[in-house]
């Protein structure tokens, strides 16, 4: 079984990529909605209840977890997995969705050398939106220099975004927001169309056709589900030690309110599914 867990719903954005590559696989998917979102906490809070939720996770018998949640993984995975996982749950991993942006923007494997890199013709711009926290991290801006020191990172944080996703906002005022901060970062780019976007938040996909219309025409925004999809069948190939479980019902959990969560549920995977809570 494969757990995955984001602050609230956004996660279900890569469930549903991840369990459409593997259909007969078994996941938890877990939503702590009673602290989400996490966006605006501080790194230690991020840290520690990340750490609870994966430790729920390994408890119910996921013996790998993905951190379907950028603010957790740009402010807790490393110090986790420095910290805490190897000494706790030596057997276990958790993986981010990080690591899939990054060398998608940068074109180099994770761990690849960057002395190895063949020389890049043009310098490029890559506009990311994400969390407050995911923003201030800087983990997307850092993680790119060290592999493409020519690409420009440019980050915008879209403070209120999870809030009104979470909280069903019509559609209205979802595109009134994403307006806002469309605008905000191209004013840090003087006008000038970026080369790709990122949505670093795993909410955003929900409202990617109002980042699409909001920024100028014929942009690329890059997919994290369909490129965390793409690298865990990466990672199972060559851990199948963690591939395991086959046959089980996915199983959804929320540290809030089930019914509530059950609802929202339906905005991001097309109809509504059980959530319990713990
Ligand atoms: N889906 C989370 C992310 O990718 C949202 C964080 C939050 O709860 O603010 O960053």
């Amino acid at each position: 079984m494969i757990g995955i867990f984001d602050s609230g719903c956004g996660g279900l954005t890569v469930y549903d990529a991840v369990k459409r590559k593997y259909p007969q696989r078994s996941f938890l998917y877990l939503g702590d909605h009673a602290h989400a979102p996490y966006g605006e906490r501080s790194p230690d809070d991020i840290r520690e209840l990340t750490r609870r939720s994966v430790e729920t996770l390994f408890g119910q018998g996921c013996r790998l977890v993905i951190l379907a949640c950028n603010t957790a993984s740009a402010n807790a995975l490393r110090h986790l997995q420095q910290t805490w996982l190897s000494d706790a749950y030596p057997d276990n991993r958790i993986l981010g969705v990080l690591v899939p942006m990054v060398e998608a923007i940068t074109g180099m494997p994770w761990m690849a050398d960057p002395a190895e890199r063949p020389p890049v013709e043009k310098a490029r711009t890559v506009a990311v939106f994400a969390t407050s926290r995911t923003v201030s991290s800087n983990a997307y801006p850092v993680e790119v220099a060290k592999r493409a020191p020519e690409v420009r990172v440019v980050q915008q944080a879209c403070p209120r975004l999870v809030d009104l996703i979470e909280h069903k906002a019509e559609r209205e005022e979802l595109r009134h927001a994403v307006q806002a901060y469309a605008e905000a970062m191209m004013i840090q780019l003087e006008g000038k169309a970026p080369d790709a976007v990122m949505l670093g938040c795993t909410h955003y996909p929900l409202v990617a056709d109002l980042f699409a219309e909001a920024l100028p025409e014929g942009v690329e925004i890059l997919s994290q589900p369909t490129l965390v999809a793409r690298s865990l069948a990466h990672y199972l190939e060559r851990h199948p030690e963690f591939d395991d479980g086959e046959g089980l019902p996915t199983r959804f959990i929320t540290t809030g309110d089930a019914g509530k969560v059950a609802e929202v549920s339906e905005l991001f995977l097309g109809h509504e599914v059980p959530f319990t809570g713990l």
